[in-house]
């Protein structure tokens, strides 16, 4: 993003989290921006700063933009409804039902429409997001993203079998669009970008998969998909691809995981031998815990991925997951990590509040660069938070205000948004 020299302050309780180990807290303090990232934050406002006017946000927080690294904008329509079955059944009776509907662009725009102000007032300034196989409905949702200032990644999904005729692409028609898709709208947009799709092993031949992972490294594009979510898909894949070790091996085989930068979404049922290639290669995980629970696909080891120093951010995979809330996608975090905790009995810890904090900042936000913190250098993306509702007497500390706003927070409290140094609005 293009660099300008302008200063912002802004005066507030300032909250971020550097590390996942504790919250860096400047109460009272100033943020001072420099065209679009932060100079540095101050308990005390250095003396050359003197004459520049402040914004002043008095007692409220001042927290990083949130970032949604996993959701599907064309499931919007079909958000709570259909968990009682798990993740295969309910991709064949909800999701590719839906997902075939997006070939009509009036019924893409109006859909994409909602999922986008929706995003937008739930406080998430970046995200990494599937569309469906139709390229141009995919470009409408570009087109709205980029109108509201959302910095995102966007996927045309790709899928040649184990779906409905009404989805299921020819393999080299497939290719051929992807390749006009990726050439149209790379470097059309200011804020949104492509990043390549293949559903999930089950819908992708070896052939689509191999000329992805080609198109992947050509263009120099991110990757995104589903891994071992579930136990019946982790066995389907053993049965479609006997040769590979694991899951993940399947990806890696075709140059899809890792080779460029790649986020996998759930990572719930993990071989040690997958967790060290994922390391190695510096994939990317999106948990997603509201996804788990609603669709009964188990409690992903995040304690234990944590420690062992792996990237891993939040995303709320609609529909699997009900809500883009993603304070409500932090508080299902802890909970499910408690949950695992007490009932599997290992050494996992229950996560932290600014474990979770950090997840749905800097832990996604690394995906975008220098995002999700407000150390010198971070491009400057804040929401500011008035949190006055939740308290009926006196507020308590700063922590926890925090932690309070994680279990009821909603888009109602948030105030204002910058991103890259800029308000949204
Ligand atoms: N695996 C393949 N497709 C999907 C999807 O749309 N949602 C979820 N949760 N998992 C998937
Ligand atoms: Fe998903």
């Amino acid at each position: 993003m293009k660099k300008s020299s302008h200063i912002n302050i802004l005066k507030g309780n300032i909250v971020h989290t550097e590390t996942s180990k504790l919250f860096n807290i400047s109460k009272n303090g100033y943020i001072v921006v420099q065209g679009n990232c932060i100079e540095g934050v101050y308990d005390k406002l250095p003396e050359r700063y003197k004459n520049i006017e402040i914004e002043d946000y008095g007692d409220k927080l001042i927290i990083p933009g949130f970032v949604d690294l996993h959701t599907h904008a064309p499931q919007f329509a079909i958000k709570g409804i259909g968990y009682d079955k798990e993740l295969i059944p309910w991709l064949e009776t909800y999701t590719f039902p839906e997902e075939a509907k997006f070939i009509d662009k009036a019924y893409a725009e109006k859909i994409y429409k909602e999922f986008v102000n929706e995003l937008y007032n739930q406080g998430t300034t970046r995200a990494v997001i599937f569309g469906t196989i139709h390229e141009e409905s995919t470009e409408i949702l570009m087109d709205l993203l980029e109108e509201k200032g959302i910095s995102s990644y966007v996927g045309k999904v790709n899928m040649d079998r184990n779906c409905p005729d009404t989805l299921k692409e020819d393999s080299n028609e497939s290719i051929k669009k992807t390749i006009k898709w990726v050439e149209n709208c790379s470097g059309k947009y200011k804020f949104v970008k492509p990043i390549i799709t293949p559903r999930f092993v089950p819908s992708c031949t070896g052939y689509l998969m191999e000329e992805l992972g080609k198109i992947a490294e050509k263009y120099n594009l991110p990757v995104q998909s589903h891994l071992s979510e579930n136990p019946s898909e982790i066995e389907w894949v053993k049965e479609l691809h006997p040769d590979c070790k694991n899951y993940g091996d399947v990806y890696d085989k075709y140059n899809l995981f890792g080779q460029t930068k790649t986020i996998m979404a759930h990572c719930v049922h993990l071989t040690d031998e997958e967790i060290a290639t994922i390391k190695k290669n510096e994939v990317v995980i999106a948990h997603c815990p509201t996804s788990n629970v609603n669709l009964s696909s188990g409690i992903s080891p995040i304690s234990k991925l944590l420690k062992k120093d792996v990237q891993i951010g939040l995303g709320s995979d609609i529909s699997g997951g009900e809500t883009l809330n993603m304070f409500a996608v932090m508080a299902s975090t802890i909970k499910m990590s408690k949950l695992r905790s007490v009932c599997f009995k290992e050494e996992e810890k229950p996560l932290t509040i600014p474990e979770v904090f950090y997840l749905a900042t800097k832990g996604g936000g690394r995906f975008f660069g220098k995002v999700g913190s407000f150390e010198e250098g971070y491009e400057f993306d804040a929401l500011v938070i008035d949190d006055d509702n939740l308290w009926k007497v006196s507020k308590g500390s700063i922590e926890e205000r925090v932690e309070r706003l994680i279990y009821f927070g909603c888009e109602k409290n948030i105030i204002n948004k910058y991103l890259s140094g800029k308000v949204l609005n």
